[in-house]
């Protein structure tokens, strides 16, 4: 039977690329999103559902994903919301960091706390948590202290997931992108070299070959997705 991922950020950069990605190999895919602007290629696909859930909301995520599970085996997620934002310490507030805890580590601890036990019931799962590259070297988030330190928590929180999971074959891995190549970064970067830059397909076929039999001998791992950046 075909494997059954939830997609969250399922409408941005690297998320438009997961759904392809896991459609084109057969998986079902739910994609959580507030729009499918980018995702025409998908709306038709039987293999493909989408909402759009608040992930900052507790209450609201966690019944989404007891609404799911109820009607639908769910194999696992790939937690791509998240968002950046320069600051240096100088710069960096508690909102700030408040925003950037919100949006990097509670979307997807809400969601995969609420999915977690279903895995472990089920005997299978595969989470996929984004971290970033600067919430791995301290050298890298000098200028991101609030996104460096909000995408920090991701890998500890990894690790308490798969401590817990002990020897179910329940699953959390970590993607660390360097810098992926999108329109918004180009816009912003206009003068950096382009081919230096991981993307987004490239990522998502890593992250389809972890959720495939390919995968099953993987644990606890962290995957460094710099390209040549
Ligand atoms: N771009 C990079 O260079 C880069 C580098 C390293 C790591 N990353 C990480 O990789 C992931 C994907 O990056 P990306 O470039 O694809 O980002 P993106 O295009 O900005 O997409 C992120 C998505 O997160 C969703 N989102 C934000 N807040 C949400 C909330 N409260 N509830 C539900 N969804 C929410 C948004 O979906 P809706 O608009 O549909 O609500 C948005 O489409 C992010 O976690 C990012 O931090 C990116």
């Amino acid at each position: 039977m075909a494997k059954t991922f939830i997609i969250t950020g399922a409408n941005g950069n690297l998320g438009v690329a997961a759904v392809k990605a896991f459609l084109d190999k057969g998986y079902g895919v739910v994609a959580v999103c507030s729009s499918v602007s980018r995702l025409e290629f998908a709306v038709s696909n039987p293999m493909f559902e989408w909402k759009a859930v608040d992930l900052s909301d507790e209450k609201a995520t966690r019944n989404f994903v007891h609404e799911l599970v109820s009607r639908k085996k769910i194999d696992g997620a790939l937690l791509l919301a998240g968002g950046f934002v320069m600051g240096s310490l100088d710069e960096t507030d508690q909102l700030t960091l408040k925003k950037m805890f919100a949006l990097n580590f509670e979307t997807a601890f809400h969601l995969s706390r609420a999915l977690f036990p279903r895995l472990i019931k089920n005997g299978y799962g595969r989470i996929i948590l984004v971290g970033a590259r600067p919430g791995m070297a301290g050298e890298q988030g000098k200028h991101t202290v609030a996104y460096a330190l909000s995408k920090s928590l991701l890998f500890k929180y990894a690790e308490l997931l798969n401590q817990q999971a002990g020897k179910a074959n329940v699953v959390a891995s970590v993607f660390a992108p360097g810098i992926i190549d999108t329109p918004a970064n180009r816009q912003s970067m206009p003068d950096a070299d382009f081919d230096d830059w991981v993307k987004a397909d490239d990522i998502a076929a890593l992250m389809e070959m972890v959720c495939s039999a390919k995968g099953n001998a993987l644990r606890e791992p962290v995957f460094k997705v710099y390209h040549k950046s």
